[in-house]
């Protein structure tokens, strides 16, 4: 049925009956399509009716559904029968034919150009600001445009009738006035929003050179945490990406544990291998019957860091296989020599105190130096 319709230029696209309220986007495109194929292009008053989804007259089948889109010159005939809503609209009768309902500006501007469509009124909107004359009338601006005729005098008479009852042809400029119904559209910053043709185009330039306010997107929940969500995101990266930044500047530093700690007192340990504290100083406490002394575990092959075998008591490397024996002294492999052995002293809270910096070796062919004083505690 819509289709049918719109190829004589009434329903266009516009869903059939029964229908929901629109909304802007749905009229924008009705809007769109209309000037495509060249149809009548709806009123304000038509586009308020339906997003207060009343039908349109000739979906009623009332009185204007044949008469509107076909009177070019006599809108008033294209009134329904009766008002089915409490939309009113004002309209004006004209007191003659096409040119006595137009002002004398409007006619000049006519006579000048005669194609004029919302660009060409925009410019002209424009140059008039620039040249300080008095601005156009919407009522000029739509008869210049063929939408709605300009009234040269005031309306004589006002009725209500429906929303969508008013709507005059493209090529008539009568004197019909059209109101849009009920309160005009309120933007976020409060002043009332008047659309220039469809809404999707309200925020165009020929808006702005018109001097008419636009409503920009809508401010919703979902909006702000979106924007909210944007923004943190990009506070996060910048975040990151500076402290990468700065990283950049500091040394790079590895903190090794001390070479001087405490390891206790020497009635802590028995006779033998105690391995407490390889993991974190890399040493063997060593208790013989009359000494006690301190291995630092590493082969003196090539650094390796040997096992204590309890079951062979010996230390083999795991490398390439050097051993030695329960005093870390060399008897297989490789090694070339003893593992060395950590100065060691008595702190004055009766603690041994390890030095591993200060080590105490026997060279091969060398005499020892593990008989020195402080590599090993007598006990
Ligand atoms: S590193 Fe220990 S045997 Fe080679």
């Amino acid at each position: 049925m819509a289709d049918e319709q719109s190829k004589t230029g009434v329903l266009g696209h516009l869903p059939p009956l029964p229908r929901k309220p629109l909304n802007n986007s749905v009229i924008a495109m009705e809007q769109a399509y209309r000037q495509r194929k060249g149809l009548p292009v709806l009123t304000e008053a038509e586009m308020e009716a339906l997003k207060a989804g009343v039908p349109m007259p000739w979906e009623a089948g009332g009185a204007g559904a044949s008469a509107a889109p076909a009177a070019p010159s006599t809108a008033a005939s294209a009134q329904p029968a009766a008002p089915a809503t409490t939309s009113a609209v004002a309209v004006a009768e004209p007191p003659g034919g096409d040119s006595a309902g137009m002002t004398e500006t409007v006619k000049g501007l006519l006579a000048s150009y005669p194609k004029w469509n919302k660009s060409t009124v925009a410019a002209e909107q424009a140059r008039r600001k620039r040249k300080g004359l008095p601005l156009l009338t919407d009522a000029e601006a739509s008869a210049l445009t063929g939408e709605a005729p300009a009234a040269a005098t005031p309306p004589t008479a006002a009725v209500p009738v429906p929303a969508a009852a008013a709507r005059p042809a493209v090529a008539a400029r009568t004197a019909a006035v059209v109101a849009p119904a009920g309160p005009p559209p309120i933007a976020r910053d409060g002043t009332a929003v008047r659309y220039v043709g469809t809404p999707a185009v309200g925020t165009s330039k020929a808006a702005a050179a018109g001097g008419v306010a636009t409503a920009g997107p809508e401010d919703t929940d979902i909006d702000r945490v979106r924007r909210r969500f944007v923004w943190s995101s990009v506070v996060a990266f910048l975040g990151a990406w500076f402290i990468a930044f700065f990283r950049f500047f500091l040394p790079r530093t590895l903190f090794e544990p001390s070479t001087v700690f405490k390891i206790g007192a020497a009635s802590d340990y028995a006779l033998g291998i105690d391995e407490k504290w390889l993991q974190k100083y890399r040493i063997w406490v060593d208790r013989r019957p009359d000494r006690l002394f301190v291995i630092y575990a590493r082969c003196t092959h090539l650094g390796c860091t040997p096992d204590w075998k309890p079951a062979e008591h010996k230390f083999k490397c795991p490398c390439h296989g050097s051993g030695y024996d329960d005093e870390g002294v060399n008897f297989e492999g490789p090694a070339p020599r003893p593992m060395d052995r950590a100065h060691i002293e008595v702190a004055p809270d009766g603690q041994i105190l390890v030095d591993t910096s200060h080590l105490y070796q026997w060279p091969k062919g060398q005499p020892s130096q593990f008989n020195d004083p402080g590599a090993y505690l007598p006990v």
